[in-house]
């Protein structure tokens, strides 16, 4: 380790110039454990307003705000009721997201003009020393362009947002690979998952008790108008521009994807739980090519699974296929929010 290079693998000077530049009004784009966020200073909305022109985002959307301890989140909310301490206890730092009515100072852009605000406390070194070193909350959405696939290494948000962000710290893969879960502590009654994510939901039901899970909202004009609850629960969002097809585990292919003059479909394959030659040498695969094969958990292990979700998607989306066939895999844990990113990558 040469001087000035810290254990993070990100040395001194780069850290402050990225504190700096967060100060200073700038986006700077930073690991998680979950996906690479784009971050801005949350208390200022001529920096938050650059964040919703780099991903080209609708204003309706409200961003999660990172902060670095909890007393910092407890200062930009009203109320801090005795469930959000438990959660925070269990599983701060970690891939959790709470929302709270939130304190005058957080700008209304950051909000989407809600009452609440969504609060997380990352658990990723890089990300912990940046906010710490910028002395600010940053809010931070993944740092991708809008309703597309969430980045999980530097050189993703570096391909898809490198014009728009003044800097991008690079902190590796992210260890989790989905976005944290989403907990509304808003209303009266047991907390509400908002979002699927990163934090089984098994796990907050192990501190809390029994949650409840919010259905996914339609898109547009018309969600907006009904004051939806959290616009990330849009059907149709973490998406590929292949079009991409969710089947069960074995299942025959979509017997729609056919070329009308009958020329075979070429797709890729996200599979789990088996290995890239099963899936070739099975004989319900004969009518379509397989031109590439991407195996997110060869022994089944849906932690793995979600980690390597993003990038594999990312990888068969670049090879202009006619398609992508996804695998559904077990609703357990992590399961759940693979297989909810994978509905909503299919929704046309
Ligand atoms: O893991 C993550 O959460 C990543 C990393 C960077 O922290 N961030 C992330 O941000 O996924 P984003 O903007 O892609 O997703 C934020 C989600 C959206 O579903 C949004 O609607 C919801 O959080 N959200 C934000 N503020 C909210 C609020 N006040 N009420 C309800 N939902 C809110
Ligand atoms: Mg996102």
């Amino acid at each position: 380790m040469h001087a000035g290079q810290t254990t993070l693998g990100i040395d001194e000077a780069t850290l402050a110039r990225a504190a700096e530049t967060l100060r200073g009004g700038g986006l700077v784009a930073f690991p998680t454990e979950t996906v690479y966020g784009l971050g801005a200073n949350a208390l200022a909305p001529t920096a938050v307003a650059r964040i919703f022109e780099a991903k080209a985002r609708p204003h309706f959307d409200p961003l999660i705000v990172h902060v670095a301890e909890v007393a910092e989140a407890r200062r930009l909310t009203t109320h801090w009721p005795d469930i959000a301490r438990a959660l925070a206890d269990a599983f701060w730092p970690g891939p959790m997201t709470l929302v709270l009515p939130k304190q005058s100072i957080v700008p209304d852009l950051v909000t989407a003009g809600l009452a609440t605000v969504a609060l997380r406390i990352p658990a990723h070194p890089v990300a912990l020393a940046l906010l710490r070193a910028a002395e600010r909350p940053v809010a931070a959405p993944s740092a991708n362009r809008f309703g597309g696939v969430s980045p999980t290494t530097a050189a993703h948000v570096q391909d898809e947002l490198g014009k728009q962000v003044d800097m991008v710290l690079d902190g590796g893969a992210c260890q989790t690979g989905v976005e944290s879960t989403v907990i509304s502590l808003v209303e009266a009654g047991p907390p509400r998952v908002l979002r699927l994510g990163g934090l089984a939901v098994e796990r907050i039901e192990q501190v809390v008790g029994e949650v409840a899970i919010a259905k996914p909202q339609a898109a547009g004009r018309e969600a907006e108008q009904r004051g939806q609850q959290s616009p990330g629960m849009l059907e149709r969002h973490y998406a590929p521009r292949t079009p991409l097809w969710l089947v069960e585990r074995r299942a025959n292919f979509p017997s729609e994807a056919h070329h009308e003059s009958g020329q075979k479909f070429k797709v890729g394959m996200l599979i789990f739980g088996r290995s890239a030659g099963d899936v070739k040498s099975d004989p319900r695969n004969r009518e379509y090519e397989i031109a590439a094969v991407e195996s997110l958990s060869a022994t089944g292990d849906v932690v793995e699974a979600a980690a390597n979700l993003f990038a594999a998607m990312r990888r068969l989306d670049a090879l202009g296929l006619d398609g992508i066939v996804a695998e559904r895999v077990p609703d357990k844990g992590l399961g759940r929010a693979i297989n909810d990113r994978l509905r909503r990558a299919a929704t046309r």
